[in-house]
């Protein structure tokens, strides 16, 4: 199973296992990750499940789609690397993946 580390703004950090086709934000609410409050559920249209993707591994993680995009205006302090976790679904090649969790949410 892949792993996914989290960073929570303070600097402490977790690492968890993540399933396969399981988003990542619906792998942080499952490991009941601080910071990542998803209020719709992983509809995108929240932007709520807001986090900075590690620079290594944006290649990995892709664009955001136009609809992640128009979310993520919604976001807190948005800065090149943000995504909506609940659009990033867990494949293989993101084992290591590094997310960085902001301030707040919203
Ligand atoms: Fe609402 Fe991701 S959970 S936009």
């Amino acid at each position: 199973m892949p792993k996914i580390t989290y960073i929570d703004h303070s600097g402490r950090s977790y690492t968890v296992e993540a399933e396969i086709d399981q988003t990542v934000m619906e792998t942080a609410i499952k490991h009941n990750i601080p910071g990542i409050v998803a209020e719709c559920g992983g509809a995108c249209s929240c932007a709520t499940c807001h986090v900075y993707v590690d620079e290594a591994w944006v290649e990995v993680t892709g664009e955001p789609s136009e609809m992640e995009e128009d979310m993520l205006d919604f976001a807190y302090d948005v800065r090149a690397t943000s995504r909506l976790s609940c659009q990033l679904r867990v494949k293989s090649a993101y084992d290591g993946l590094i997310v960085r969790i902001p301030e707040r949410q919203g």
